[in-house]
């Protein structure tokens, strides 16, 4: 790497259709999704340009919220149909080689066992590349569909996501790494003095263990976490070994970045082990008006823009946005649900009507527009005065935004030594930690 500042390159996805909204879902793309061969193009393609990750988003429930009725939601395909990801890590696992996979798993929803066993297992069929990406879940709705009449209060779930945290690092360390002796002459396939019960009770969760899997290849996978809030920055810092957060502007990022590494500090940790990567998207053309261009196609009709953009805060803040006056202020509402996006709505609402909130609303850190050449300028210069680690994309999904990515934005990337242009570890976390 010839560059003094690397930086790590992740992209965001849904496994659902390529892209959501009335202009940009095709049925072309639209048809290649359900049976994952559309994932499949994406993974091979992020790992040709040597992408540290991919981030498989999830959620469990066809929301309901906004105008009360699942209209908005399904006409968009905001959040529905979709598929679970976790078992689409296999597939992806086996056509990839050093690309990290995170696939998203609810702390509320899976019991910590079963996730364990799951997650242990996955980091064997993946060779050692399995992430989590850990969620706390927002919504009443979904904690319905599994039996449950609300989720805990917001700050208790990340009360309990520490519990579950404790307890299921304990089941990843509940075998010796070298518990499988395969003594021949002594006829031992395990050596049970290396496999240790966890016999754990805390306050939410009880479990006996050992798991009955074998330790991770990791040693447990590389933790990812997004939350925004306060309670949801603490946590991560305390476990997470990549950081996803969509602060706006550098100067956020960058007070974002030093609180972080603050808190990982704190808790005693080298915050250089905790990777923040911040949420972006790009449009990205030959000439500046041709990305410009690009943009203009992909912007919603105004109508549409606005049932989107409440549609989507209704779902997660589980508020009915549709009851707000469009021409005016938007009261200040609280949430038991995904609080860090309200608060960056209600960040970019003060002084403007809702519509107009609704209609440039955007969930990024930051978005790029132009070439090639002027987009790698322009997050060099970020990365060099946020101090780091790297950048998630996300956006609206295709074939064509991921050529543009791998095939377009990273040689340049590359050229100027700001990313890997190789691998050097087999297994995922030794590539984050790399730089
Ligand atoms: C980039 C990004 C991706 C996220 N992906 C998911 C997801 O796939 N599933 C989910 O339930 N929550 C997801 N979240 C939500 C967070 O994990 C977290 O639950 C949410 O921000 C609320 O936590 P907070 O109140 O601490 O901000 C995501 C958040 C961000 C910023």
């Amino acid at each position: 790497m010839s560059s003094a500042n690397p930086f790590h390159l992740a992209l965001f996805l849904n496994f659902r259709s390529p892209s959501e909204g009335p202009r940009m879902w095709s049925r072309k793309e639209a048809d290649h999704w359900t049976n994952g061969r559309f994932h499949v193009d994406v993974v091979r393609a992020l790992e040709k340009a040597a992408f540290d990750f991919v981030i498989l988003e999830d959620s469990s429930l066809v929301p309901d919220v906004y105008r009360g009725t699942f209209e908005v939601d399904l006409k968009h395909g905001l959040n529905s149909p979709k598929h679970d990801p976790v078992p689409l890590i296999s597939m992806l696992g086996y056509v990839t080689r050093r690309i990290g996979l995170i696939p998203t798993m609810s702390t509320s929803f899976y019991p910590p066992f079963l996730l364990a066993r799951a997650v242990a297992t996955l980091d064997h069929l993946t060779e050692g590349r399995m992430g989590w990406n850990i969620v706390t879940s927002s919504q009443d709705r979904a904690a319905r569909n599994y039996g449950m009449d609300r989720l805990l209060p917001h700050d208790e779930r990340y009360a309990q996501a520490e519990e579950y945290l404790q307890l299921v690092t304990r089941l990843w360390a509940s075998w010796e790494p070298d518990a499988r002796v395969l003594d021949e002459d002594k006829n031992i396939y395990v050596d049970y003095r290396k496999v240790h019960a966890v016999d754990y009770e805390g306050k939410y969760y009880k479990c006996r263990g050992p798991l009955n899997t074998l330790p991770p290849v990791q040693g447990r996978p590389v933790l990812c976490q997004a939350g925004q809030s306060t309670k949801g920055l603490e946590f991560a810092s305390r476990w997470a070994d990549t950081i996803i957060v969509s602060q706006k502007g550098v100067a956020a990022m960058k007070a974002g970045r030093a609180k972080v590494r603050d808190l990982a500090r704190a808790t005693g940790r080298d915050p250089d082990r905790c990777k923040v990567l911040y949420l972006v998207d790009a449009f990205i053309g030959d000439t500046r008006e041709h990305a410009m261009a690009k943009r203009e196609a992909q912007r919603p009709r105004p109508a549409d823009q606005i049932e989107i953009a409440l549609g989507l805060m209704s779902g997660v803040t589980e508020i009915d946005f549709s009851t707000f006056e469009l021409d005016a202020p938007l009261p200040p509402p609280s949430t038991q649900g995904h609080q860090g996006m309200l608060n960056e709505f209600l960040r970019m609402a003060a002084g403007r009507t809702l519509r107009d909130v609704a209609l440039n609303w955007h969930f990024m850190s930051a978005s790029f527009v132009g070439t090639p050449d002027s987009i790698a300028g322009e997050m060099d210069e970020m990365m060099q005065e946020v101090g780091g680690d790297g950048f998630l994309f996300s956006g609206f999904m295709s074939r064509e935004y991921v050529a543009d990515l791998t095939e377009k934005l990273v040689p340049e990337l590359q050229r100027r030594g700001l990313v890997r242009k190789q691998y050097s570890s087999h297994l995922f976390r030794d590539n984050l930690l790399e730089f």
